[in-house]
């Protein structure tokens, strides 16, 4: 097939475009590298040994959307591109609004015009909000995601439901990720954030590695078995596997559909016991100190994922163990990054 994939530089779009390239599918990438290296493009494609046709760019350009569907034919648009900080987006809500809703609109409107029906979307366990009890299935009540990039991601679906709505052509599936973790087996592509990280495991892997002191954790007592948050981890190159699986349902939708999943794993883990496994599996020593809660952050959610093992054939494959050894094989071989 002939895929587009925004935002194909970044984290899990190069683990996807991995994927996909492995599976001999055709990809086109746009990125404008605001978040990313052109180098994970250029692992990605040694490890494929494919190639893979990049654009560099916006897609609120609207001159580069033509160009680019004008010169290619696409089966489906992977949508991964969008800002992703949550603490980010609470200083900058413009920003945010702007890059993803907008974004995503602009994209919207040029794959209509250049009839590109199917479109694969990059959502959040964070639409599901504090209202609803866990494991959260797709027919949970939606919250009030705390945050502007939250509300990006709910306000989002709303936009695609509704063209959905008003086109008898358009399929949508919509990618409710739980907490992708983990790198590609090979140690050559991973995740690679700027500054501080947000986000609890390459946070562990950079006190791992002598980057940064100790992991701060936030609050001890939440009403969960060791008094930390518990979280559904789920491995990148599963999830990078569950849009491949979402490619192959899309194609076979006859009919204008709008269709959310969660990809997790079905299983919670707690901070305290990602850093015992991490210990564990490499033999690093993760130091730690207890600060205190972040505002928003819920107690416990994970996903309830019978949904995306019905009906795209589906599950997480790859254990906690995985996660750890291929998250800290990613670090040690780049400690720096790309
Ligand atoms: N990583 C997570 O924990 C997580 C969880 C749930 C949902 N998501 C969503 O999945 C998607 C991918 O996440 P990720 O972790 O790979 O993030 P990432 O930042 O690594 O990747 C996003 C990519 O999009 C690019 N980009 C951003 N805005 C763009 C624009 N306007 N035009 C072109 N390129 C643009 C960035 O340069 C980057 O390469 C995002 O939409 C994110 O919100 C991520």
């Amino acid at each position: 097939m002939k895929v587009l994939v925004t935002g194909g530089a970044g984290y899990i779009g190069s683990h996807t475009v991995l994927e996909l390239l492995r599976l001999e599918h055709e990809v086109t990438v746009i990125d404008d590298l605001s978040n990313s290296s052109i180098e994970s493009i250029r692992r990605v494609e040694k490890l494929s040994a494919r190639k893979v046709k990049f654009y560099q760019g916006n897609i609120l350009d609207k001159n580069l959307l033509r160009t680019v569907f004008g010169r290619n034919t696409f089966t489906t648009v992977i949508h991964f591109a969008g800002y992703k900080a949550v603490g980010e987006s609470i200083k900058e809500p413009l920003s945010y609004y702007h890059n993803n809703i907008t974004g995503t609109i602009s994209l919207v409107e040029e794959m209509l015009k250049y009839r590109v029906h199917n479109l694969i979307f990059s959502s959040s366990a964070t639409v599901y909000g504090s209202a609803s009890v866990p494991p959260y299935n797709e027919n949970s009540e939606l919250g009030q995601p705390t945050s502007p990039y939250g509300q990006t991601k709910l306000i989002i679906e709303q936009v695609l439901q509704d063209v959905v709505s008003s086109n008898s052509d358009f399929k949508v599936s919509s990618l409710r990720y739980f907490n992708p973790i983990g790198a590609d087996e090979s140690g050559e592509i991973g995740e690679d954030p700027k500054g501080i990280p947000n986000n609890l495991m390459p946070f562990i892997s950079q006190v791992a590695s002598g980057k940064l002191d100790k992991l701060s954790i936030f609050g001890s007592d939440y009403k969960t078995e060791d008094g930390t948050c518990e979280r559904d981890y789920v491995h990148v190159t599963d999830l990078a596997n569950g849009h491949v699986n979402a490619l192959n349902w899309i194609e076979k939708q006859k009919l204008s559909v709008f269709e959310v999943f969660n990809l997790g794993t079905g299983k919670p883990s707690s901070v305290l016991q990602m850093v015992n496994s991490f210990q564990q599996h490499t033999k690093q020593r993760i130091p730690f100190e207890i600060v205190d809660k972040r505002p928003g952050d819920l107690a416990a959610f994970w996903a309830d994922v019978n949904k995306a093992e019905r009906d795209l054939n589906w599950s997480a494959k790859k254990s906690l163990r995985n996660m750890m050894e291929d998250t800290w094989n990613w670090q040690k071989n780049n400690p720096n990054g790309y």
